[in-house]
């Protein structure tokens, strides 16, 4: 695909992975995604912000060579250095070498790790500003944990872009480029917020201050549309999405299950109840049919959970192992955790879980409550006294 102008100074030179359907390992990609680098050439000198993923090169370095000699490129800024915007980097450094590398402090033994060789970058700090010349500047916002520690955004006030790296991204991969071009691509920008940013929200918080000033027309993310329409509405949604919930007095269980004939099913509500008739705001959940995200977020802002599986193979079921394998990046701290369920001859699901809850840090009390076959009425009688018991420690 050919350069695209965003502004006045700066084209999108970077390349388009359509096929793509799963990111990083763990991130589903329906729609593709795009690796977008940009060229600035507003100033008296040339700089590219970011790099694309290594298959991608070729598309990215004759984006360059349509428009200017790589030759003639004085800096490279590196606002992330995850190889999906620093892979190329080597190859980029061969074809520009009198390009100079732009880093944050962070950055910089990222960087060399990625070229395998030592280099002298510009090391640069929040707030520093590179004379382009012209009358063109690049201001850098320090933005760590957006999401690695070594992230910034790249200000080039001159057309009032703001280049954020990953911050605002969405894997969508589309040729018209522009938010206001694409089609409503919504559920791919909450999907990527939700994987990548929900496990920092104070730093979202943190950047949404440092550039809240900022005169801003474009946002120009590495991943997905280009925001042009109403850039802020996008920051809106990320500071909305990581404020508190307001608290609500009451605290919050959470109780999850997994059920093959209902017998474990009948443990959580009778556990839900117990918990209520203790005062506990309590929400059921059966891990099969909820989507992975709302369960996530509901977790993040409760006080404990209740988590069941019947025993199928010696172990908890899948559902519930895809849930708790996404916790790691909660912080869980001070959350009660608890396990149960129905089983047939062996029953080791709640004791399996129970050691995950405890290896996730939650505050795990209650020996694991297991249930041979059906339970019967005094089993669920005991399962309401391990829901006030349980309420009580929240
Ligand atoms: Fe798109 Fe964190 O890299």
């Amino acid at each position: 695909m050919l350069p695209v102008k965003v502004s006045e100074g700066v084209h999108w030179v970077g390349a388009l992975d359509p096929q793509l359907r799963v990111f990083d390992i763990i991130m589903k990609a329906d729609h593709g995604t795009t690796y977008n680098a940009y060229l600035i050439t507003g100033g008296d000198k040339i700089a590219v912000v970011d790099t694309v993923k290594a298959p991608f090169y070729e598309d990215f370095i004759a984006n360059i060579r349509s428009l200017v000699d790589p030759r003639d490129i004085a800096y490279v800024i590196v606002n992330h250095t995850e190889p999906d915007h620093s892979g190329s980097l080597a190859r980029f450094l061969e074809d520009a070498p009198n390009a100079k590398v732009v880093c944050d402090r962070q950055c910089k033994n990222f960087v060399k790790n990625i070229l395998n060789r030592d280099v002298d970058p510009m090391l640069v700090q929040d707030g520093d500003v590179l004379d382009l010349g012209g009358g063109t500047e690049l201001r850098f916002i320090h933005a760590p944990f957006l999401h690695w520690p070594d992230t910034m955004f790249t200000y080039y006030g001159k057309d009032g872009v703001l280049f954020t790296c990953d911050f605002l991204g969405a894997h969508y991969c589309d040729d018209r480029i522009f938010d206001d071009l694409v089609n409503d691509y919504s559920h791919a920008f909450e999907y990527y917020y939700l994987v990548i940013f929900r496990p920092f929200k104070k730093h979202v918080l943190e950047a949404i201050e440092k550039i809240k000033d900022l005169e801003i027309k474009v946002i120009a993310t590495s991943h997905g549309p280009v925001l042009r329409s109403d850039p802020w509405s996008y920051v809106e949604k990320y500071r909305s999405w990581s404020l508190k919930p307001e608290p609500t007095g009451q605290k919050n269980l959470l109780v999850f299950y997994a059920s093959a004939y209902g017998n474990t099913a009948a443990l959580a509500e009778s556990i839900a109840r117990g918990a209520r008739e203790d005062g506990a705001r309590v929400t059921v959940m059966d891990v099969a049919s909820t989507e992975l995200g709302l369960m996530i977020d509901r977790i993040e802002a409760a006080d404990g959970i209740a988590v069941g599986s019947a025993t199928i193979n010696g172990d908890a079921v899948e559902p519930v192992w895809y849930l708790l394998s996404h916790l790691a990046t909660l912080n869980l701290k001070g959350k009660v955790g608890a396990s149960f369920g129905s089983y047939g001859w062996s029953g080791e699901a709640p004791k399996l879980i129970a050691e995950r809850l405890k290896g996730l840090k939650l505050k795990v009390e209650e020996e694991p409550l297991r249930v041979n076959l059906v339970p019967t009425a005094e089993d669920l009688r005991e399962a309401e006294e391990f829901g006030r018991r349980i309420a009580r420690s929240l």
